[in-house]
């Protein structure tokens, strides 16, 4: 990403003050403003108030509980672990599980954190093709002697492109080795896709005893912290076998009380779901009208490329100038960034029509000027 200083001077949403101005915004993740919402904000003052920041050593306290129960039941899952951040969360998975399996397989694209995970674990590491379920394939049958059992790790929805991996050929690959794992970091996909807003092993179509995701409560859901979803096995095996669950304060419990509402609201409103969808696929069909190459996915990440003799970084800075806040990435700027530069575009379901109208104009003026 490009490194000059943004001071943020208000919560993060579809207008956000930034260097003492207000833009129309569609940077960072907060696909619901979720972070803006009054409830959650009042659910993380209530937790201060009572319980400070912590340290939560002496035990759980109610947030902890909650946010786990509330995390249970939006995921349709036994229990849930609550991490101090996302980014530990492929850590925690595959150190919980390393009795499972012997070698990992990467997607090459994938996150920091799931590289940062994978290397804590002391197995034998393999990547993969970026989305190439054919070289996972390959390499799955090249490398693997018999009775040694695999996992393969991605992210579910990558986090600049917005591209959403072929879990369901990767689980297909897998099912001739017995027991092979499929790992999957969720972060921009859970609250977010999939039927009830599971994530990307729902919209897959998949749920079985070797399949496991972890996500954030730092975007969709307006909180802070990490989370795995799983049955008791799993969380037995997370105490058992990570020492950070044991050896780290729990998250503070005001982030653990802003995450448990803003699961709550989520679950009760699936029409902020409907709406962060219709938003996508307006703003996609706009794009594409103009002839950009956009699909027509559900992942409120848009990648734009330039078209033809098209300056991103001049269009970028024409579009802060008319007050419109957006993503510039420089060529493989961040995990998953292509070769080339891109304007990266993330959609709320905050986001009005009219303001995607002037995006969706200001960036025409920018292609009849060229
Ligand atoms: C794919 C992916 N995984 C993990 C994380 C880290 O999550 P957190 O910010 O909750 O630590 C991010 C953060 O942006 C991400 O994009």
């Amino acid at each position: 990403m490009d490194h000059e200083i943004r001071l943020v001077e208000s919560v993060v949403g579809s207008r956000t003050v930034i260097n003492g101005r207000e833009y129309d915004y569609y940077g960072v993740s907060s696909y619901y403003n979720l972070h803006k919402d009054d409830r959650v904000k009042e659910a993380a003052c209530e937790a201060i108030r009572k319980y400070g920041m912590g340290p939560s050593g002496a035990g759980p306290n109610l947030p902890l509980i909650q946010v786990e129960r509330n995390a249970a039941e939006f995921f349709e899952v036994e229990k849930a672990q609550y991490i101090v951040s996302g980014y530990l969360g492929n850590m925690l998975l595959v150190q919980a599980l390393r009795e499972d399996y012997d070698i990992v397989f990467v997607d090459s694209f994938s996150h920091y954190s799931i590289f940062d995970g994978i290397s804590s674990a002391g197995k034998r590491i393999m990547t993969f093709e970026h989305l190439d379920a054919n070289d996972l394939e390959q390499k799955l049958r090249e490398t693997l002697k018999p009775r040694e059992v695999p996992m393969v790790i991605t992210d579910g929805v990558f986090p600049t492109t917005g591209a959403i991996a072929p879990l369901k050929a990767y689980a297909t690959i897998l099912a001739s080795y017995e027991n092979g794992l499929l790992c999957v970091d969720d972060a921009h996909a859970v609250g977010v896709i999939g039927e009830k807003g599971q994530g990307t092993l729902e919209f897959c179509g998949l749920k079985g005893p070797t399949h496991y995701h972890c996500g954030t409560l730092s975007k969709a859901f307006g909180g802070h912290g990490g989370i795995i979803p799983g049955d008791q096995k799993l969380m037995d095996k997370i105490k058992r076998n990570t020492r950070v669950s044991v050896g780290a304060n729990p998250p503070p419990p005001a982030s653990a009380a802003a995450s448990a509402m803003g699961m709550r609201i989520l679950m009760e409103h699936p029409e902020m779901r409907r709406k962060l969808w219709s938003n996508t696929t307006y703003m996609r069909a706009g794009l594409r009208e103009m002839g950009f190459d956009v699909d027509d996915s559900p992942i409120p990440i848009i990648p734009v490329k330039a078209l033809p003799r098209m300056d991103l970084k001049q269009i970028y800075q024409k579009l802060e100038k008319k007050g419109i806040m957006l993503e510039y990435v420089i060529p493989r700027g961040y995990s998953d960034a292509p070769n080339e530069d891109i304007l990266c575009i993330k959609i709320f379901s905050t986001h009005t029509q009219l303001q995607m109208d002037r995006l969706l104009g200001t960036l025409k003026d920018s292609i009849t000027n060229l």
